[in-house]
């Protein structure tokens, strides 16, 4: 009998890694894989991130640099439940594709590394995923290295992200004595992720717990567990799916510890599909219609075909093969013929995604970052944000006479997200703005291989960039009317006012009370 839509649904678990690079997120992803039945062998996510000819790397600088630049999504079933990992680039300099990634999660797995705990960048995702109540499963990597102490680590946590905690396991010695985990409260060891089912046992003095143990250490272990059970907060759901909490595991992803543990806690606990707020009312996951927007376009993942992906989250109903689809920004419809689904390495036509999952639609153009495609209602899904660049530029072409092939270059560039273009309404060259200087390295170089277009940026006089918006009829126009020189349109033909410093902003917004200037713009 066929799955019934909500059935479907609730199987589903949609979930992003955050960690500060090295703590091990690449090392988990490919465990998380393997086990899931995704990929045969283990290594093959990390040479797809140190080796050439993957579908991760099509760009040279992404070889080069051996840092994953783009978002992907990956697919797999693990018990009754399917699995969707979202993939995110750890480098800063790409923070905002993060960040949008983070708009089509539902939880995140925090990984930490059990020898450095919070780092800043762990820091700074947790802020992001807090600000959309995205709950959070915290995994403690490397215990088989020397590490803190398990206590000073939840700690840790409590203090810098003033988040409870709530350890789930335990680990069974540290470092070179790292022989398993234990569960606080069945009273279940696994030896390591060999051990695809726990084991009962009688308590942590049992012999096949403490006993795994040197004899000189099972006292303080046995200590150290009734400490846990005592001392610390109990899991609550509540406080967990509020984002108040966070239950806490501890292994080695390289060693295989703790990580069946993990993905057994993110079925179990990690929220099915929310329902998402759109402009005009919430849309519920299970709702027959479908409904989903793009959260990430990306281009040329496959170099002998160019194509674009718009990354799509099913929000509700069922999106299917073939099915037409409503373009909400223009009103126009679209064939969706072949969605695509992505499993770890292989990308393979989907047939039908509910809600929470997460297909890519090739297109040429007509979809951008923040659209939203339904089966007719008029609804927006908002959220998607677009940040204030950090850093503007201007481009400089070699050859004038290809000016008109850059406007297009720079324009579908911005549609997908890689960098923002800003039209000058004094008629001036555009203006590119980045939010990290490494995406600038990857705007060259695509432009350079993609549309071979030679560039290089110059310095704007602008250094900072502010979307304008008032309450007050008129207020706008009056303020663009006075200050010409320092405004822009973006993609959507939304003004923005740049200014030359930081002193400069400061000025205009205390002369001009009624006008709003953000640096964050939903899309739409
Ligand atoms: P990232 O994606 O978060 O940047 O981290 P990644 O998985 O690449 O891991 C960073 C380094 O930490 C790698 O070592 C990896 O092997 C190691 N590592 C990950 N998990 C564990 C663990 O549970 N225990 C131990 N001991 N090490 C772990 P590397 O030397 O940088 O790379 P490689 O030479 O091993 O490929």
């Amino acid at each position: 009998m066929a799955e019934t839509l909500s059935d479907a649904v609730a199987r589903r678990r949609t979930f992003a890694i955050i960690a500060h690079p090295d703590a091990g997120k690449t090392t988990l992803t490919e465990k998380l894989l393997l086990f899931g039945g995704a990929i045969q062998l283990a290594g093959e996510v990390k040479a797809k991130k140190d080796r050439i000819q993957t579908r991760s790397d099509w760009m040279k600088i992404e070889r080069e640099r051996g840092i994953s630049v783009v978002t992907s999504v990956m697919t797999f079933e693990y018990g009754d439940h399917v699995f969707n990992l979202l993939d995110t680039p750890g480098h800063e300099d790409f923070a905002d594709d993060t960040y949008r990634t983070l708009t089509a999660v539902d939880a995140a797995v925090m990984v930490l590394d059990a020898a450095r705990g919070i780092e800043p960048r762990t820091l700074k995702l947790f802020e992001v995923c807090r600000l959309r109540d995205i709950p959070i499963i915290t995994f403690v990597n490397k215990l088989d290295r020397e590490s803190r102490n398990p206590f000073e680590i939840l700690d840790e946590i409590e203090e810098k992200l003033a988040l409870d905690t709530a350890p789930i396991t335990w680990p069974i010695g540290l470092g070179k004595n790292f022989s398993g985990t234990y569960h606080l409260k069945h009273n279940t060891v696994r030896r390591s992720d060999a051990d695809v089912e726990p084991i009962a046992v009688n308590g942590p003095e049992a012999d096949n717990v403490a006993g795994l143990l040197p004899e000189y250490q099972r006292e303080a272990f046995i200590e150290e567990v009734n400490l846990a059970r005592e001392a610390c907060r109990p899991f609550d759901m509540e406080s967990f799916r509020e984002g108040h909490l966070t239950p806490v595991y501890f292994g080695s992803a390289l060693r295989n510890f703790g990580v069946r543990d993990l993905i057994e806690a993110i079925g179990d606990w990690a929220p099915v599909p929310r329902a998402q707020e759109g402009d005009s009312r919430k849309v519920e996951a299970t709702e027959e219609k479908m409904t989903s927007f793009v959260f990430k376009i990306q281009a040329n993942m496959d170099p002998n075909h160019r194509d674009r992906i718009a990354f799509v989250r099913v929000c509700s109903g069922r999106l299917q093969r073939g099915m037409k689809a409503k373009l909400v920004r223009t009103g126009k419809q679209i064939s969706l013929t072949a969605p695509q689904f992505f499993f770890a390495r292989n990308r393979i036509t989907a047939d039908e995604a509910v809600a929470g999952d997460v297909v890519g639609i090739p297109n040429h153009g007509t979809l951008r970052i923040g659209d939203t495609l339904t089966e007719g209602e008029d609804i927006l899904f908002r959220g998607v944000p677009n940040f204030a660049p950090e850093i503007l530029r201007r481009v400089r072409l070699s050859d004038a006479m290809k000016a008109k092939k850059l406007r297009e270059a720079l324009q579908q560039m911005a549609e997908e997200g890689v960098v923002q273009l800003f039209s000058p309404e004094d008629g001036s060259p555009a203006i590119v703005g980045v939010v990290g200087a490494l995406q600038l390295d990857v705007l060259k170089e695509r432009l350079k291989m993609e549309y071979t277009l030679p560039v290089d940026f110059e310095i704007s006089r602008f250094s900072i960039c502010r979307w304008i918006s008032s309450d007050t009829k008129g207020e706008v126009d009056k303020f663009i009317a006075a200050h010409r020189g320092d405004i822009a349109r973006d993609l959507d033909d939304d003004p923005v006012y740049l200014a030359q410093h930081q002193f400069g902003l400061n000025y205009e917004a205390e002369r001009w009370k009624d006008i709003r200037f953000t640096a964050v713009k939903d899309y739409q």
